[in-house]
């Protein structure tokens, strides 16, 4: 490739990149203020956290900025009225944002819509409106199971604005997946789309919808609004299955916004862990909204006039708080593409900065390690000379894919923000600001207000260099409420993991002597596949479902574009191949079960057979060996939080 010298030079000569001096100057927080905000933090981190709540409007201010009496379960802003959606929509509507652009939104085909937040806001109220009249009130779930269309941020800010609760269910899942949430949260509606466009092709969402509603045990789903886009066959189930369109058409565009409890919860989004069901991590409005409003405008650095363009989709924490939340708070111009980054060829991101001028670009390492793939004949065909920022997100960011950004997208002139976070933190954690000094590879430091650390499993320090877990030593307005349904597991899993009363988020880092932290991975049994979350034990159970598999054991390898892809080692059944079945059918076979159980974000790249698996004298699995015998490594290298207490 015609980069890899420049790389090799840039990573050799000089490995630590300084903002221009433009940049650092215009920042939202120049080196003198962040001075002052980590000398705030240390000394008073709840009046520096207090600061960061008086950005927003409130129906009723705080009685304390924490209340920590039932620590872990944190509240903060206890005694706090509000709502996120005051901030991100109504209070636009008084001030000169009301004409500007809210959303700029391109289909794959090439349409486009375009909305004002006066415009969002008045379909945010008729969508409100008509929830209300389906009977959807405050505390009730609704699950959206929905394509990148403007009708996913509609609907969950109307939602929220009613007092309701949002759970969003990726595309990429299966029907299986989408039935266990909905019965999971006791969703009493659905709002879906006929289909979508990807790659060219219509994917008909609708029928997968059938299909988990069709189950006895899908819940009490009373109501199914169906979003019409891709002009597919749906087959419209009545009473119970309504238009979009048609609901919304007769609705006022005025609606109250629901005065809540700060602790209130705002949305359940559903993530891996070590156990074969994923968990439900609620978030609630006070907190939330601050973390997001204030990591945004500090990391993101944003400006009146920025184009802002988070390629994440709505169904991740990502979609959650940098394409929907954060940047309507903040009141820019968020910009939102539905389909393929390769359709119709390899140039459609570079495409769409190009012709909306995008300011800010916030993306995935495996995205850009997917176009790096193409050369660079596709950015320097386009102008990419509006770009500012670069972010990335999910995953670690290889030296490689980050100069490759840095020279070929960003013109060897935007920093690049290496973000470190989780569904669980809900915002920002551990990032540079634009005036850092930057590293490639590494996430920077902890922002101001942040307290994160490197430990041993007893919760010691570890020394400059060394790999240990990655801890939060002070809890952070944007955390998590709690797991749905499980009120234990926010101190048993998170808090209670390591000695000494700190949040363990499950990662091995370690912290080199300028306190720049490096991202080694998870250090539980949860893969990180194109910057997704995937339990082994979930793609485990999927496998042995099938009839011809007794035992099975996944574990996460290296790869290239994905950072991580699974791999499967089985035990078959005996009678395994009793219907002639040759061990390729098989294996494909089992590509196609597990696809189907979880959707197509679990997609297994090798199947082995094995004969047994080596286990634990009480039965459990070594992964660790297992993944240890295919890397060629010493399983004792990593720390993990998974102990082989018996091995
Ligand atoms: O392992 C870390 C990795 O993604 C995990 C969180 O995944 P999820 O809850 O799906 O949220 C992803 C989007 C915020 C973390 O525990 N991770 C996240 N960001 C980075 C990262 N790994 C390395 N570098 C990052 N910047």
């Amino acid at each position: 490739m015609d980069h890899t010298g420049a790389v090799d030079a840039l990573l050799q000569e000089e490995r630590v990149f300084r903002p221009l001096p433009q940049i650092v100057i215009e920042a939202n927080v120049n080196p003198q203020e962040y001075r002052m905000a980590l000398e705030k933090a240390e000394q008073d981190v709840l009046s520096y956290w207090e600061d960061a709540a008086h950005e927003l409007d409130w129906f009723k201010k705080w009685d304390a900025v924490l209340d920590d009496s039932k620590a872990p379960q944190y509240t903060w802003f206890p005694g706090a009225k509000c709502n996120i959606v005051y901030n991100a929509l109504d209070r636009h509507i008084d001030s000169p944002n009301k004409n500007k652009l809210a959303l700029i939104w391109e289909g794959e085909p090439g349409d486009q819509r375009k909305y004002t937040y006066y415009e969002l806001y008045r379909e945010v109220n008729r969508f409100a409106n008509a929830l209300r009249s389906l009977g959807i009130g405050r505390g009730d779930h609704v699950v959206l199971y929905m394509p990148l269309l403007p009708e996913v941020t509609i609907a969950m800010l109307a939602v929220a604005k009613i007092g309701a609760v949002h759970t969003l269910v990726y595309g990429g899942y299966s029907a299986k997946v989408l039935r266990d949430r909905l019965r999971d949260v006791g969703a009493k509606l659905l709002v879906t789309a006929d289909g979508f466009y990807r790659n060219g092709k219509v994917i008909n969402l609708k029928h997968i919808v059938d299909e988990a509603l069709s189950g006895a045990d899908a819940g009490g789903v009373e109501s199914c609004v169906v979003v019409h886009r891709a002009n597919v066959e749906a087959e419209m189930h009545e009473p119970r299955d309504l238009w979009y369109a048609d609901l919304v058409r007769r609705e006022s565009p005025e609606s109250p916004t629901e005065v809540l409890n700060t602790d209130d919860p705002l949305f359940i989004l559903y993530s891996s862990g070590t156990t074969g069901t994923p968990k439900g991590i609620v978030h609630s409005h006070g907190g939330y909204m601050v973390g997001v409003n204030r990591t945004l405008n500090w990391v993101f650095d944003i400006k009146p006039t920025d184009i802002f363009w988070c390629t994440a989709d709505a169904g991740w924490i990502t979609g959650h708080s940098y394409v929907v939340y954060g940047p309507l708070i903040a009141g820019t111009t968020t910009v939102m593409y539905e389909g393929s980054a390769l359709y119709p060829q390899a140039d459609r991101l570079w495409d769409v900065v190009d012709r909306y001028g995008v300011t800010i670009l916030y993306t995935a390492p495996t995205l850009i390690r997917m176009l790096m793939r193409y050369g660079t004949q596709y950015p320097r065909q386009k102008d990419l000379s509006t770009l500012r920022l670069l972010g990335t997100v999910g995953e670690p960011c290889n030296p490689e894919a980050w100069v490759w950004l840095y020279k070929n997208i960003g013109h060897s002139e935007c920093p690049i923000m290496d973000t470190w976070w989780q569904t669980e933190s809900g915002m920002i954690l551990i990032s540079p600001l634009p005036l850092s000094l930057l590293k490639p590879g590494s996430v920077n430091r902890p922002i101001p207000g942040i307290d994160a650390d490197v430990v041993d499993a007893q919760g010691q320090p570890v020394p400059a260099g060394k790999g240990g877990f990655l801890v939060l030593r002070q809890p952070w307005p944007g955390m998590m409420r709690g797991i749905h349904g499980a009120p234990d597991a926010l101190r048993e899993d998170y808090w209670e993991r390591i000695p000494g009363g700190v949040y363990c988020a499950g990662d091995v880092a370690r912290k080199d002597a300028d306190g720049y932290f490096w991202i080694q991975g998870r250090a539980d049994e949860v893969m990180n596949i194109a910057g997704h979350r995937i339990g082994t034990a979930e793609v485990e159970s999927a496998l042995v479902s099938h009839k011809a598999v007794t035992e099975a054991a996944v574990i996460g390898v290296p790869d290239s574009i994905k950072g991580e892809v699974a791999k499967a080692f089985v035990v078959l059944a005996e009678e395994w191949d009793a219907d002639g079945a040759s061990l390729d059918d098989l294996v494909r076979a089992l590509r196609a079960h597990v696809r189907a159980e979880l959707g197509s974000v679990a997609e297994i790249k090798t199947i082995e057979p094995r004969a047994s698996l080596p286990r634990t004298p009480s039965g459990k699995i070594l992964r660790r060996l297992l993944r240890a015998e295919e890397l060629g490594e010493d399983p004792g290298d990593m720390p993990s939080l998974v102990q082989d207490d018996d091995a």
